[in-house]
């Protein structure tokens, strides 16, 4: 074991190297694997021997259960062999094989960008809702009756502040055309991943990506603000899991001394960039619900603000109704 130093944190690295039989089939194969990660901790053996073994062989997962007496070819073992030794050591599957589904869309991701989680879609349906809502009052001033609301332009301006990989963004633009959305991220990197996901699934033209500090690139007021921002407090670095102190962008990860750092600042340039009565939906961490409803509070005196628990329970968006 070494000490390995990555986002400015001391976290153990292991390295292992692990070897399969020549000739051993599909069967064997995962079975070994499973083993190999169950015996190293990782959360779900099973599930990452089939995800990684399906990546190499191009197969979806009940293609491997139709097939397990295929033989690898030695090319096939070995690049197997390669990503188990990288889960071994804590690099997330969805790095390894490219690419994680968020909201239905498949999205290209890499260590320049967060891995997009399933409590995030819920950040998509909330704006969903807004947004559905919003315009189809912009169609009843326009049409009397609201008909005809394909063929309108888009009535509702979303701004998605730290897009990462582009999910949010990508996921609202996916789902409705009342939406124009902004893509904002501080990190070049992000958003060469990000424009690389819009092209993937044609959706260049609804939506763009902006480069700068919070909601600062933005010339004009939107109606509709969301924001993953990082909400990592500096004391809880040290329980995250290696998969991700070790490998995800810290930049994506790390809310300075409380958490709460980039939270506070977007509140606070908020009132310069949302629109009288637009919303802002902020993910947040399941201890930070209270702290930043009052800081909502605080800067829209006049606001609703109300704190929404995700299905575990757990507070993770802060909504305000300006
Ligand atoms: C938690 S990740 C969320 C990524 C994506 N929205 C998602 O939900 O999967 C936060 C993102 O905020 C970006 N970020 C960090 N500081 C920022 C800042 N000051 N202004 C804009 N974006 C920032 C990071 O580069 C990262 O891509």
């Amino acid at each position: 074991m070494i000490n390995g130093k990555t986002n400015g944190h001391q976290v153990p690295v292991f390295h292992y190297s692990w070897q399969l039989e020549q000739g051993s089939t599909v069967g064997i194969a995962l079975h070994a694997a499973t083993r190999r990660l169950k015996g190293s901790d990782i959360d779900t053996p099973k599930l990452d021997s089939e995800l990684l073994l399906g990546h190499v062989l191009r197969w979806t997962r009940a293609q491997l259960y139709t097939h397990m007496e295929r033989p690898l070819s030695d090319d096939e073992r070995e690049a197997f062999e390669h990503l188990v030794e990288r889960r071994l050591n804590y690099e997330p599957v969805a790095y390894l094989v490219g690419e994680k589904a968020f909201y239905g869309l498949d999205l290209f991701v890499d260590h320049r960008v967060l891995i997009p989680r399933p409590e995030t879609e819920l950040l998509v349906d909330l704006a969903l809702d807004i947004i559905m809502q919003a315009d189809r009052l912009a169609a009843s001033a326009t049409n009397g009756n609201g008909r005809n609301a394909g063929h309108r332009e888009p009535s509702v301006s979303v701004a998605d502040v730290g897009t990462g990989s582009g999910a949010v963004t990508l996921a609202i633009a996916a789902n409705t055309r009342a939406a124009i959305v902004c893509g904002i991220d501080i990190s070049a990197d992000a958003l060469a991943v990000a424009r690389a996901n819009a092209q993937r699934h044609h959706l260049t033209d609804r939506v763009q990506f902006l480069q700068g500090d919070l909601l600062e690139p933005l010339d004009r007021q939107v109606d509709v603000v969301v924001a993953n921002l990082p909400y990592v407090a500096q004391h809880e670095w040290s329980a995250l899991a290696p998969d991700i102190a070790q490998y995800e962008p810290s930049l994506a990860l790390s809310g300075g001394a409380d958490g709460l750092g980039l939270i506070r600042r977007l509140v606070e340039q908020a009132p310069g960039k949302l629109r009288p009565g637009g919303m802002m939906l902020m993910e947040i961490g399941a201890t930070q619900g209270a702290e930043v409803a009052a800081l909502a509070r605080q800067v829209f005196p006049d606001a609703f603000v109300e704190i929404v628990t995700d299905y575990a329970y757990n507070d993770r968006i802060v909504r305000v109704q300006t």
